[in-house]
């Protein structure tokens, strides 16, 4: 394909991604190519009039990086279209696209069989498009209700018939399966009740074309089988949904159909019943998976030497209290030792972020103590803790750690900008600044339009990721607390970050993980702890460990699991 110049408007939309533009863009060639798509998809999109989406030829630049190249790409009416790809490959873009976000340089879009035109989200909707992005877009502070009906035309009288939303709320609530209370603060909810709550919102808007983008990073196993449950309704009463991902095994069970993309391009599109998960990664990766990290041999015999090595985290009958001031911690107590992973799991909301967030200083410690290599930290401000030797990724990178509106390079030297070698006597050290994010750039392969100077803001959701981590692990902290730190990664990536746990750990770090995939937890801990009402229920190792039973300590559950929990050491 012949590659267009370099067009200005797109290093501007770069900084104004999410604001709706209008095109000035010129349409460019329309011919779809066929090689990479399959034989199959093409029969398919000749049954023009079941087609709901149909785009065709869609190329998209940012800046010299091409994000979209000639992609075709055909949504059926009444499927679950799974849209995967690794972190960067245009995903996102695409459906961008899709809902008037971003304009592309060439390429048509069909709805229904007709050409349109989409310049802003508020034209998608018009079409009957919705979408959910990656990184919510609700305000904390309001109400639930308040989030769904804000923007629309019958909301913009002086009274607001909160009465009449909160109805049609709670009727889609039911329909769907989708739990949700129209009064709550969205502030106070956990991300999988926010998640449901973006749902209803698109569905609020009596839209029958619904876009999904990484709905699952963030939800517990039981949580991602309502919303499945709630796709497959959805789809019975005519909607037609796209569903972004990089996870394979999701793909296999809610999508009818799988478009993979790889470096903006379209690899083809399969049918999901007659794909497996490992043609999917070779498909996704170009090669095939690697071995999983959590089998490369830790463990072993370590445990004795474990046993003797000291505690460098003790949480002594911490009492903290959550946004709302009902107490989250109630008592906790938990020993971290050097040089091991304990993964913390349990239902989300059960106190696992109320636990980082003091940890980190980031919440009041009302009652109890914290001691790390042998001080006391409850209640010191966040940088003293850091600087005594505390690594932090947050749950929510958007909120607490990242600058959205700063570069990469800027966002990578946060935390120690004013210490050396960066800062000088009166500057910063532009070159140590620059030599240190280049190579965390190229450890952590973190991909973006224009390299270090690129604004955070213009990254893939994935590689976002990848800059706090780059930053949190190079900090040579004595612990490391990370909260759901592969979230958004793909295969890849994600199988990167676990070997970078285990070689912290192996440095002697004692790495806490929260995390909501119990699978990770298994594959990389030493030791698992269950979480529950803001106390811990149980202290596992991981070679003893019975799923089932953590399984029933994670709902609160003791006497059936026929265990009691393990005092506190
Ligand atoms: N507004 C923007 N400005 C500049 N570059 C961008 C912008 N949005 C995306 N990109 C770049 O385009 C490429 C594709 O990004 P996109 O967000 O579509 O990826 P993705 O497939 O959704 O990845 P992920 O799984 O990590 O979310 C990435 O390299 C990204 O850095
Ligand atoms: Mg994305």
């Amino acid at each position: 394909m012949e590659m267009t110049k370099t067009n200005p408007l797109s290093n501007f939309l770069c900084k104004f991604k999410n604001i709706p533009v209008i095109n000035h863009f010129q349409k460019g060639t329309k011919e779809p190519t066929t090689d990479t798509v399959k034989e199959k998809d093409r029969k398919h999109s000749e049954k023009d009039e079941e087609a709901v989406v149909r785009m065709t030829g869609i190329t998209c630049w940012f800046g010299n990086l091409i994000a979209n190249q000639n992609i075709n790409f055909h949504l059926a009416k009444g499927e679950i279209h799974a849209l995967l790809g690794e972190n960067g490959a245009g995903k996102t873009t695409l459906m961008s696209i899709l809902y008037g976000l971003y304009q592309p340089e060439s390429g048509d879009i069909y709805i229904r069989g007709e050409p349109v035109d989409i310049k802003s989200p508020l034209d998608a909707i018009d079409l009957g498009i919705a979408m959910v992005h990656q990184h919510f877009l609700l305000t904390l502070p309001h109400t639930v209700t308040e989030n769904i009906i804000v923007g629309l035309k019958s909301s913009r009288g002086i009274f607001l018939d909160t009465g009449k939303a909160e109805k049609k709320i709670l009727e889609l609530s039911k329909k769907y399966g989708l739990e949700v209370d129209p009064r709550a603060i969205v502030g106070n909810l956990s991300v999988g009740e926010q998640q449901r709550v973006e749902i209803i919102k698109a569905l609020y808007r009596e839209i029958d074309i619904l876009i999904l983008d990484e709905p699952t990073s963030m939800l517990t196993p039981r949580e991602e089988e309502g919303l499945f449950a709630a796709l497959r309704l959805m789809v019975k009463q005519g909607l037609s949904i796209i569903f972004i991902t990089h996870k394979l095994h999701e793909v296999m069970a809610v999508s009818t159909r799988v478009t993979i993309l790889r470096n903006g391009k379209v690899i083809g599109t399969v049918n999901s019943s007659e794909t497996s998960e490992s043609d999917l990664a070779k498909l996704m990766m170009g090669h095939s998976v690697v071995q999983q990290v959590g089998d490369r041999g830790h463990g072993c015999g370590e445990g004795e030497a474990r046993e003797k090595t000291e505690t460098i985290l003790r949480i002594e009958d911490v009492t903290a209290l959550n946004n709302s001031k009902i107490p989250s911690l109630s008592g906790l107590s938990l020993e971290l030792r050097k040089g091991e992973i304990m993964g913390i799991v349990g239902v989300d909301g059960n106190g696992q972020s109320e636990l980082a967030e003091v940890i980190s200083g980031l919440r009041k410690v009302e009652k109890g103590h914290i001691i790390m290599a042998g001080r006391s930290i409850e209640n010191l401000s966040p940088r003293k803790i850091r600087e005594w030797g505390l690594a932090y990724v947050p749950e929510d990178l958007l909120a607490t750690g990242l600058i959205l509106e700063y570069s990469i390079a800027q966002n990578l030297i946060l935390d120690r900008w004013y210490q050396k070698p960066y800062s000088g006597r009166l500057f910063l050290k532009e070159h140590e600044i620059r030599r240190f994010a280049e190579k965390a750039i190229s450890d952590f392969d973190i991909r973006s339009a224009t390299g270090i100077d690129s604004p955070v803001r213009t990254m893939s959701g994935g590689n976002m990721q990848k800059v706090v981590l780059a930053r949190e692990l190079s900090r040579k902290p004595k612990v490391l607390v990370a909260h759901n730190p592969t979230r958004g990664l793909d295969i890849g990536a994600t199988e990167y970050i676990h070997t970078q746990l285990i070689a912290q750990k192996e440095s002697g770090v004692g790495v806490l993980l929260l995390s909501l995939d119990l699978e990770e937890i298994l594959s990389i801990s030493d030791r698992i702890a269950v979480i529950y009402e803001g106390k811990i229920m149980g202290v596992f190792e991981k070679d003893v460990a019975d799923t089932d039973k953590i399984g029933l300590l994670i709902g609160g559950n003791l006497s059936k699991s026929g265990l009691q929990p393990k005092p506190p050491p």
